[in-house]
């Protein structure tokens, strides 16, 4: 098996601990999502350099409204000022970049850089990058089915498959989470159903290429059954199920 084959397709990240690294250091959380964003260059670099197809990053939560107002309103300031300065290089790289989550409580600015961003790239091939802001695995399963009963469909696996919001790619086949904590958080709770999870314990911030490589080198010893037995694998190409 060459190595290029045992790259995951689709690679989905829960980015967290940005505010432990700040406040190690003594600073403000908000600095700590500013070198997450430095760590995210980087991640959707090497990622489209391996040749990972798509790269879906949770950036904002349902819940993250939560926080103190000063940190919401720093990280809503981060995204639009991330989007007007990173596009045009992800555009160069041909990253096609989508946003996932509920944009009607976004701000016109954030709102505008988001359709901005999309549409400037969406002619692009080499990386989808999907980045889920105001994203709740809830928020995506319930708006699908009420989209599915506005239109008098029947409620199917299928059918909400197609309504749900990253009907654009696969379901991601590696997901990690950095920061220490074994949790989902709501993320991707409809498309995570078979999804290999790795969780690291090293901070966003100081997640780099060579940690990466590490968590793809553990997904590659893993074995994909989707409720078949190991045997029944072995007999054919395993990983046949999860290309
Ligand atoms: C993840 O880092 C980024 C967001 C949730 C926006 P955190 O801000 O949750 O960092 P910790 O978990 O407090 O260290
Ligand atoms: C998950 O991290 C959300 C993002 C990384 C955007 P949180 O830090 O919000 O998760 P909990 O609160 O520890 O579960
Ligand atoms: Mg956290």
């Amino acid at each position: 098996m060459t190595a290029q084959r045992q790259v995951p397709n689709h690679i989905a990240i829960v980015m967290d601990g940005n505010g432990r690294w700040a406040t190690r250091r003594f600073l403000p959380r908000v600095a700590g999502h500013k070198k997450g964003v430095d760590a995210l260059r980087a991640c959707v670099r090497h990622c489209g350099d391996i040749g990972v197809k798509v790269l879906t990053v949770f950036a904002f939560s349902s819940e993250n409204w939560n926080r103190p107002a000063e940190e919401v309103s720093g990280l809503m300031e981060l995204l639009a000022m991330a989007l007007s300065r990173e596009v045009p290089q992800l555009h160069k790289e041909g990253v096609r970049i989508h946003f996932v989550g509920d944009r009607s409580s976004l701000s016109e600015k954030v709102r505008h850089g988001l359709a901005q961003a999309e549409q400037v790239t969406a002619g692009n091939t080499r990386l989808a990058f999907n980045i889920c802001f105001n994203y709740g695995g809830r928020w995506d399963i319930a708006q699908a089915a009420a989209g599915l009963a506005a239109r008098g469909e029947a409620i199917t696996e299928a059918s909400l498959d197609r309504a749900m919001a990253l009907n654009h790619v696969p379901d991601p086949d590696l997901l990690i989470r950095t920061g220490g904590e074994m949790r989902i958080s709501n993320f991707l709770l409809w498309q995570a159903a078979y999804t290999e999870l790795y969780f690291s314990d090293k901070l966003w911030p100081e997640f780099d290429a060579a940690a990466i490589d590490a968590a793809i080198a553990d997904y590659a010893g893993r074995e994909r059954r989707f409720g078949r037995t190991s045997a029944q694998l072995s007999g054919g190409d395993r990983r046949k199920k999860a290309a």
